[in-house]
C-alpha cells in the first residue's frame, strides 16, 4: 500500500537553533522513517513579505537545508528541494487562484495579524506615511505591503501541499489557519472540476516550549537563541551567560528550577536538563535544596550538550568539506518532487480541461 504523504516547508529566515530542533526537525526525522515526505524550504513564500531584500535570501535557503542535513535529515528517506525548483508550486498556485474568494484571503486571521506587526516597524510606519524619514521613505517606496503576493500566500501555501497530495501536514498551532484554507481551497477545486485532491490534516506534535538564553521564548528576532552551529567554546559561552534564577544569589541559596513565583520564567538551564540529561530530577532537588550553585550547574550542562553538538558538528563538517553535495541533494530532491508535481498537474490539466 502506498504511503502517506507528509509535506512541510520553512521560509528561510537565518540560521535555525535548538528551538526549531525540538519543535519540528527532530518529528521530521522520525516522519521520514514513517511517511514518504516531502521537505521543502519556501524561498517563494520569504518574498511575500521580503521581494525588497532578496540579496541573502539564497544563502539562507542553502543555510537552512546545511542546519537540516546537521540535525540528520536524511535525503535517502525523504525528498528535500526549495521551492523555486519546483516551477509546479507557482502554476498550482495560479490555477487555485482562479476559485480562491478574495473574502477568504481578506479574512485570514494571519494576515492580517502579519499586516499590523509589519506595519509596526519603522519600515512599515515609513510605508504608511508616518514618520518617514528621506532614507526610510525611499526604502518603503520599494516595501508596500498589501500585495497581491502577500494576501496570496496561502494559495501559495495550499498548491505546496496539494502538489504532492499531502495528507498530513506537520505545523505549528500558528499555522492551523493557514491549513483550514489549504482544505477549503481544495475542496472548492473539487466541488467545480471532480475529486482531484486531498483534504491535508494538520500533524500537530507535542512540543516542549524552549526557553531562549535570556528566559523568553527562544527567537531569532530576540537574539537568545542556541544555533545548531556551535564551536565547543561559543556553546560554552552561550551556557555560561543564560539566565538562572534572579534570586539565587550565592551557589548555596536555595534555587527555583521551575517557573513559580519566585522565578516566573523557571531557569533556562534547568529547562535544557530536562531535555539534554538523563537523571535531571536530581539536578532540581540539589539546586533547590541550596546544594548545586548555577556555576556548576552550567558546567554540567555543557558536558550533556556536548554529544549532541559534537554529532551536529561531525555532520555539519562531512558536508562543509564536499560542498557539491548540498547541490546535489537539491538538485536530486527537485528531480523527485519535479516527477510528483508533473503527475498531480496532468490530472489538474485534465479535470480542468486545459489539455
Ligand atoms: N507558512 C509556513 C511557515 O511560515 C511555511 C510553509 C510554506 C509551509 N508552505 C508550506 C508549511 C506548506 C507547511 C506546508 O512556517
Amino acid at each position: 500500500m502506498a504511503r502517506e504523504v507528509v509535506v512541510s516547508g520553512m521560509r528561510p529566515t537565518g540560521r535555525l537553533h535548538i528551538g526549531h530542533y525540538w519543535g519540528v526537525l527532530k518529528n521530521w526525522v522520525s516522519l521520514s522513517d514513517r511517511y514518504e515526505c516531502y521537505f521543502f524550504v519556501a524561498d517563494w513564500h520569504m518574498l511575500t513579505t521580503g521581494y525588497a531584500d532578496t540579496a541573502a535570501l539564497q544563502a539562507n535557503a542553502r543555510g537552512y537545508v546545511l542546519d537540516w542535513l546537521t540535525t540528520g535529515l536524511d535525503p535517502e528517506k525523504c525528498v528535500i528541494f526549495k521551492q523555486s525548483d519546483v516551477p509546479e508550486h507557482a502554476e498550482l498556485a495560479l490555477l487555485l487562484g482562479m476559485t480562491t474568494p478574495l473574502s477568504w484571503l481578506e479574512n485570514n486571521p494571519t494576515w492580517k495579524e502579519q499586516l499590523q506587526e509589519l506595519s509596526k516597524t519603522k519600515l512599515g510606519k515609513a510605508a504608511a506615511g508616518e514618520e518617514a524619514t528621506a532614507s526610510e521613505g525611499m526604502a518603503a517606496s520599494r516595501y508596500e505591503l498589501r500585495t497581491f503576493g502577500f494576501l496570496g500566500y496561502p494559495v501559495l501555501q495550499a498548491a505546496d501541499i496539494l502538489l504532492y497530495r499531502g495528507s498530513r501536514v506537520p505545523i505549528g498551532q500558528d499555522q492551523l489557519p493557514h491549513l483550514e484554507l489549504s482544505r477549503e481551497i481544495a475542496r472548492k477545486f473539487n466541488s467545480i472540476y471532480g475529486p482531484v485532491f486531498v483534504e491535508p490534516q494538520p500533524l500537530l506534535t507535542q512540543t516542549p516550549k524552549i526557553l531562549g538564553t535570556d528566559g523568553r521564548k527562544m527567537s531569532k528576532s530576540y537574539g537568545n537563541g542556541v544555533e545548531l552551529e556551535q564551536t565547543p567554546e561559543s556553546l560554552r559561552a552561550k551556557v555560561m551567560s543564560m539566565y538562572t534564577d534572579k534570586t539565587k544569589i550565592r551557589a548555596d541559596d536555595r534555587g527555583h528550577p521551575e517557573p513559580c513565583p519566585e522565578n516566573p520564567t523557571g531557569c533556562v538551564v534547568y529547562a535544557l536538563h530536562q531535555l539534554y540529561t538523563p537523571g535531571f530530577e536530581k539536578i532540581g532537588e540539589a539546586c533547590r535544596a541550596g546544594r548545586l550553585g548555577c556555576v556548576a550547574d552550567k558546567k554540567n550542562l555543557i558536558q550533556s550538550l556536548e554529544a549532541p553538538f559534537a554529532e551536529f558538528r561531525r555532520r555539519r563538517e562531512s558536508y562543509a568539506a564536499h560542498p557539491e553535495k548540498v547541490d546535489e541533494i537539491l538538485a536530486a530532491g527537485a528531480q523527485k518532487a519535479r516527477a510528483a508535481a508533473a503527475k498531480t498537474m496532468d490530472q489538474v490539466r485534465q479535470a480542468m480541461r486545459l489539455k
